[in-house]
């Protein structure tokens, strides 16, 4: 039997500081795709830095933003790119029109998984850029909320003691494994 190839779109999913962006980076440059990141597309757009939108219109205003751009995202057909990654900020899975938007375009999901204290770790390095990072236990409650969504991704790779380029080259094997079957 004929199968279809998988689309070649990659969505990386998964809480603040599992590495979506860097890891989706050189995903990217690994396989010749190109590379999106969800914030950097908003930021672009609104000529202003995700943390402005949340002090100046408050969250509710962010998402709204977030899911038209991601709307907007995927409704892109690239004919000359042989496929794309994209990181998708950490509250996009987490909204249940998001997840329908993305399973209607058709795609792969990955979770980035790494534990909270490591997340803590590396979101403390850039205080300031992650308004929902500021408040430690308010971190940990919107972490163990939003697990269960990052949980209905197609494929999950742990990211903790591991380089980008090893966590990029996972995924690569399992983009490869996919498409042979
Ligand atoms: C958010 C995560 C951020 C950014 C915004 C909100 C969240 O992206 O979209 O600060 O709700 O988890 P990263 O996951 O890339 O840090």
């Amino acid at each position: 039997m004929i199968q279809e190839p998988l689309p070649r779109r990659i969505f990386l999913v998964g809480f603040m500081g599992a590495g979506k962006t860097s890891v989706g980076r050189v995903l990217g440059e690994r396989l010749g795709w190109s590379f999106r990141d969800l914030d950097e597309v908003i930021e672009a757009q609104q000529g202003t830095t995700i943390a402005q939108i949340f002090a100046e219109a408050g969250e509710a205003a962010f998402r709204r933003i977030e899911a038209a751009a991601l709307r907007e995202l995927l409704q892109e057909r690239d004919e000359d790119v042989e496929g794309i990654i994209v990181a998708l900020g950490g509250g996009v899975f987490a909204q249940p029109e998001n997840r329908k938007a993305l399973s209607q375009a058709g795609g792969t999901i990955v979770f980035l998984e790494a534990p909270i204290d490591e997340l803590r770790r590396r979101c403390a390095v850039e205080v300031g850029k992650r308004p929902l990072a500021a408040d430690e236990e308010k971190f940990a409650e919107l972490y163990s909320s939003r697990r269960p969504s990052y949980e209905l991704a197609t494929w999950r790779v742990h990211n903790v003691n591991k380089t980008v380029e090893q966590a990029a080259a996972e995924i690569e094997n399992l983009i490869a494994a996919a498409e042979r079957r």
